[in-house]
């Protein structure tokens, strides 16, 4: 029985997109797309609202003419995607080493205690979801947490509260 082809799935991403992911592949060879499908997963993640759906995945999987389940294991393995809908504010906390040495657990329970919820959970108003991240690339200034795209350094209980009252 002759096997059907999957539906298309490059409309979901948007012209914006598309143009944007063009510019990343642009940097590689011809022959060589797929290198740019971290950037590509980010692109779709930023579209649609801070995560990624199973066809969002595919859609990115298609445009770069990769297969799913090569995109599936990408968008899996980094804590920078996320694969269910998110609060409108991502507090990442570095747990890693150097900021788990100068008191990341100390940061994490004040979170968890302002916001009402553990890492990987929403805040029920949908402002803030609570993660948990591996190192950012900014141990000098641990313990750091990263909100939407900032990176926040050098952190006591007061400056988060401080970083996020001013927050919509
Ligand atoms: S260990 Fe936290 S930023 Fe590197």
């Amino acid at each position: 029985m002759p096997q059907s082809k999957p539906a298309a799935k490059t409309g979901l991403l948007s012209e914006a997109s598309r143009a944007e992911i063009d510019r990343w592949v642009a940097k590689y060879p011809p022959d060589r797309k797929q290198a740019a499908v971290m950037a590509a997963l980010r692109i779709a993640q930023d579209q649609n609202g801070g995560w990624l759906s199973v066809d969002l995945i595919e859609a990115v999987a298609q445009y770069l003419e990769m297969p799913p389940i090569a995109v599936h294991e990408v968008a899996t393995f980094y804590t920078m995607y996320d694969l269910k809908p998110v609060g409108r504010h991502k507090v990442c906390v570095c747990t890693n080493i150097s900021c788990l040495l100068n008191g990341s657990d100390r940061i994490m329970s004040h979170l968890q205690k302002k916001l009402g919820v553990k890492p990987g959970e929403t805040t029920p108003g949908g402002k803030f979801t609570l993660k948990e991240v591996e190192c950012l690339g900014a141990c000098t200034g641990a313990p750091m947490m990263m909100v939407d795209k900032t990176y926040h350094e050098n952190l006591t209980p007061e400056k988060v509260d401080q970083i996020l009252d001013q927050l919509e």
